[in-house]
């Protein structure tokens, strides 16, 4: 079946997931399977994330967020830091102008205090330029750990209990959510995995409670559309539950 064919089939079944995340995974084994260094896998890397975001518009996916640098991933070596920077340097670059034309609004998660200048300079050109587009929204996970996202939120509204302004009583579900940095998103449909990890790595911990998840052994250069496709139908196989019992 041709990628428009599964399209087709997508448009027909009708849910397609509002909300879908990708840990892009496997940049590195990509490269070393070629006998090339880490940094060649995460340049190809670049080239599946604009054919995710295309995609994901075309399917009519409303929020995508792409995990691109965890908190931990500090801990790798400096010079495969810097070239990953370098790279999100030349997405936005390359990518900011055709992003805007469809219609895609970027917006960046994560603690972007701890990356450079120049980086985070990147960053809010692409922000700023985008901002608005109505079509879909593009989250670039960056800086980001969900643990850490989950005790910044908490921090919040602590200070506001400190302040006299909040109650502990008034804390719940719908509150707490809207502190951490997707408040405008719904919660993920879809998880998708490259590269046959089945681990979270840090992603989403509170978003993801009732995410289906989609575990691939394609890495990360080599997903292309018609993966994205596929996985978009094999969620639409699914039966969502929810902890509750379906009417049959
Ligand atoms: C994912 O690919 C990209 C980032 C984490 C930045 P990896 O670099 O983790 O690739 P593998 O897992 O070593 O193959
Ligand atoms: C998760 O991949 C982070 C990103 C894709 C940005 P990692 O390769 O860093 O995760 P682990 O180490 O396999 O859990
Ligand atoms: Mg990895």
């Amino acid at each position: 079946m041709s990628c428009e064919q599964l399209l087709q089939e997508i448009r027909l079944n009708g849910t397609v997931p509002r909300h879908v995340a990708v840990i892009m995974d496997g940049n590195g084994r990509w490269a070393r399977e070629r006998g090339q260094p880490r940094e060649f896998g995460h340049r190809a890397g670049m080239q599946a994330v604009r054919q995710a975001v295309e995609a994901a518009g075309d399917a009519g996916v409303e929020v995508l967020t792409l995990y691109a640098f965890s908190q931990e991933n500090w801990g790798r070596p400096a010079t495969e830091i810097s070239a990953l920077m370098g790279l999100l340097e030349l997405y936005v670059r390359r990518e900011r102008r055709d992003l805007k034309e469809k219609g895609i609004e970027v917006h960046c998660i994560g603690e972007l205090d701890r990356l450079g200048p120049r980086t985070r300079a990147a960053i809010q050109s692409i922000v700023d330029h985008t901002r608005g587009g109505a079509r879909m929204r593009l989250n670039l996970a960056i800086s980001y750990g969900a643990r850490q996202e989950i005790v910044l939120a908490a921090r919040k509204l602590a200070e506001r209990v400190a302040a006299g302004t909040l109650l502990p009583g008034e804390i719940d579900e719908e509150l707490f959510s809207q502190q951490l940095y997707t408040p405008r998103d719904p919660d993920p449909d879809l998880l998708i995995r490259t590269s046959g990890e089945q681990r979270i790595s840090n992603f989403m911990l509170w978003q993801l409670a009732y995410t289906e998840l989609y575990v691939t052994p394609v890495l990360w250069p080599d997903f292309g559309r018609e993966h994205f496709f596929r996985a978009l139908l094999d969620y639409q196989r699914r039966e969502r539950r929810f902890g509750r019992v379906l009417a049959s």
